[in-house]
């Protein structure tokens, strides 16, 4: 085929939906956030539906009308690490924050996460931004903004040179010669930054895909200079056309300007899908 477009489609799932009525619906289990089978049933529909990636959001605290609003959720990286096992191509992207967590942690689960899916794992970068996050880390106040955004490159930065310091072949496990490694092929980092601190390497061999494909929101100032320098794949929420065009010409301009091919960042705008049979018929499903 010429001029041959392809639209990459990435599920966004949170809890039981993005309504915060979703685990109410008549269908719905409503204790489905912690039952397995739930997620094995979205991924099997997202892969077989055709879908690049499921991406699972995350944020590190119970919201405040979690009486009435389901906001419990388990760990990303469990579920994937699980919905690997029970998949073949879709991509599994995981949430996880520069704010709460240390790179190695970072570094080393995301590397198993692409060792369990044979190369398919994703991290969405978040800076995380409810203050109830902080209180769970013993926190008062959430650090502010700009403070965070400089901690997500340190921390990002970090996760980079921790997958770095594996080559891929750096395992030659000869069995007769008792040679596992070969150390010249397993490096230090020595990451020594403004916010996090890492002598390295890593734990985890290098993972297939070198490192995970690294996803972003970012739209403020901050976070869209963030996304242009790191991320692969950009969502974003946009509610009209020239906005939506707006944005990516400024990610592509801003990709360019960090030594970037502008396809190297995708742009992945948010939609709210009605389905039914007819356009008729999923108007009256949304206004219901
Ligand atoms: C589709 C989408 C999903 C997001 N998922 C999460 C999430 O799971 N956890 C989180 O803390 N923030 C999430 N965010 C928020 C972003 O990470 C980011 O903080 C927000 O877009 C504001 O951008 P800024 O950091 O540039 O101010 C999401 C944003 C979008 C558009």
């Amino acid at each position: 085929m010429t001029n041959s477009r392809r639209m990459g489609l990435n599920a966004v799932i949170f809890g039981l939906g993005s309504h915060e009525s979703g685990w109410r619906m008549p269908e719905s289990n409503a204790l489905a956030s912690t039952d397995l089978d739930y997620w094995i049933d979205i991924a099997r529909r997202c892969e077989n539906g055709g879908f690049d990636a499921l991406f699972l959001g995350d944020v590190l605290a119970l919201q405040q009308s979690a009486d009435r609003h389901l906001s419990d959720a388990m760990d990303p990286l469990v579920i994937l690490s699980a919905l690997a096992a029970v998949t073949q191509r879709i991509g599994l992207i995981g949430t996880a924050s520069t704010t709460f967590d240390h790179p190695f942690h970072l570094a080393r689960r995301f590397a198993s996460l692409d060792h369990v899916t044979r190369g398919r794992a994703g991290w969405d970068i978040v800076t995380s931004s409810n203050p109830l996050e902080a209180y769970n880390f013993g926190l008062y106040t959430m650090p502010d903004h700009a403070e965070r955004h400089a901690r997500a490159a340190d921390v990002t930065q970090a996760a980079i040179a921790l997958w770095d310091s594996w080559h891929s072949d750096a395992r030659i496990a000869e069995k007769q010669s008792g040679r596992y490694l070969d150390p010249a092929k397993v490096q230090t980092v020595d990451h020594d930054g403004p916010f996090v601190r890492s002598r390295g390497p890593l734990n985890v061999p290098r993972p297939p895909q070198g490192r995970p494909v690294l996803a972003q929101a970012g739209a403020s100032e901050a976070g869209r200079d963030f996304a242009a320098r790191y991320a692969d794949i950009v969502f974003t929420v946009q509610s009209d056309l020239g906005g939506a065009q707006a944005f990516y010409s400024d990610m592509k301009t801003r990709a360019v300007h960090h030594g970037r091919a502008p396809e190297s960042l995708l742009i992945y705008p948010g939609i709210v899908p009605i389905a039914a049979a007819t356009h008729q018929e999923a108007e009256k499903r949304l206004w219901k």
